[in-house]
């Protein structure tokens, strides 16, 4: 009996990868509202097959079980492995044992990492360089130096013949959901959401990456996560976006309010935000899913950080908040601090310390002691005007 569907994507490739709906957190962090998938493929030439990438541990059987619906596990020639984080060669292990024969391909960072993480043999390594080639038998995989997508080690592999590009976490999405590009109604919030979480950090490599597949024919990107795109313009023209640092007339209000203080102050700037044409997203971080929070750092242009003053600091979900704006390094330019206190300040200065190292501009600040006066409301008026005009004078 054929229990899984194993689908032939295109002439001799299989998707074997695995659909994990319930996983609800991904590296202890990211919030998962519909699960993920751990796409692996498997390639069969004239003379030899070949696995790319593998699943989560947990999953090794069902995954051999997949391949044996296709062809001899025992018998593999090569397993890829693209990238080294275990969600994607957490399996290899499992295969290379019961496939005794087969070769593991990949980058010479990848193969220290395979010998460190997931305890592979040095010489059943064979390390690829960019654009080396290994013939399959009327098929050509075609291997690119992709670093930093997300590890040091990443790779892209090329199927020649078939124009596919398996890409790993590069073009992903974290959701089980659908299979195809068309299947999913949400597949750019969803790619946007994954991008601020995963990659939005190494922009710089996305856009190196991008020049170089530019010279491949592309009929399929093949990604490790989330559905499989078939009519690839559309994410590569949303990744030229992403990676380039292109920003809206967008801001992000990010806050954290203990005695509805800083909620006071925060509605008062959205109103001059919203009056004067600016998208506005807000996130209490007491409840923010903080993979939204990512998704609406890639294209905003300015966030506003609320926060109260605890024990002489920034509420402590606040330097979180701006700790992962500091790590994410998105592409925005201006910032406004808005804090209360009870009896003494520090709020403003550790924002300050923690946003300081990032390339944002802060427009302004307001400290205030309670509730916000009429005064105050007058400042924070001024303070969104001012950000207004910045945000509208900016290009990008
Ligand atoms: Fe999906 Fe960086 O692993």
């Amino acid at each position: 009996m054929k229990r899984f569907a194993v689908p032939e994507i295109s002439e001799g490739v299989y998707w074997v990868g695995i659909k994990d709906w319930n996983r609800r957190i991904f590296d202890a962090l990211i919030p998962l509202p519909q699960g993920t998938t751990y796409n692996a493929y498997l390639v069969k030439g004239k003379e030899k097959t070949v696995l790319i990438d593998t699943v989560n541990p947990g999953f090794e059987k069902e995954l051999g079980e997949k391949i044996s619906q296709v062809t001899d596990l025992a018998d593999l020639d090569y397993v890829v492995m693209n990238h080294a984080e275990p969600d994607h060669a957490g399996s290899i292990s499992y295969i290379m044992k019961v496939s005794k024969g087969a070769s593991l391909l990949t980058s010479e960072k990848g193969a220290k990492m395979a010998q460190l993480y997931h305890k592979i043999p040095e010489k059943r390594i064979r390390i690829v360089a960019d654009k080396d080639i290994i013939e399959l038998g009327g098929k050509t995989l075609q291997f690119i130096k992709a670093p930093w997508l997300h590890w040091p080690e990443t790779m892209f592999t090329y199927l020649v013949d078939n124009k596919i590009l398996f890409s790993c976490d590069f073009f992903g999405s974290h959701t089980a959901s659908g299979f195809y590009d068309e299947d999913v109604e949400e597949l750019i919030p969803f790619a946007k959401r994954y991008f601020g979480e995963i990659m939005m950090p190494f922009r710089s490599m996305g856009k190196k990456a991008l020049e170089k597949v530019k010279e491949l024919e592309i009929d399929i990107i093949a990604p490790s996560h989330g559905p499989i795109h078939k009519k690839p313009e559309r994410i590569l023209a949303a990744y030229r976006k992403w990676t380039a640092g292109e920003t809206r007339e967008k801001v992000i209000i990010v806050y954290v309010s203990m005695w509805n203080s800083v909620q006071a102050m925060t509605k008062t700037i959205i109103e001059i935000l919203v009056s004067e044409g600016i998208e506005v997203n807000l996130y209490d971080l007491c409840t923010a899913d903080i993979g939204d929070i990512a998704r609406d750092l890639v294209d905003s242009r300015a966030i506003v950080l609320g926060t109260p003053t605890v024990l002489g600091g920034m509420h402590p979900l606040a330097i979180y908040g701006a700790y992962l704006v500091k790590v994410l390094r998105p592409p925005l330019k201006y910032g406004v601090v808005l804090s209360s206190y009870g009896w003494g300040g520090g709020a403003i200065r550790q924002a300050q310390e923690i946003l300081g190292p990032t390339k944002i501009e802060l427009v302004g600040t307001l400290d205030i002691n309670g509730p916000p006066s009429t005064d105050d409301h007058k400042k924070i008026i001024e303070i969104g005007r001012q950000l207004s005009e910045k945000i509208r004078l900016s290009t990008k």
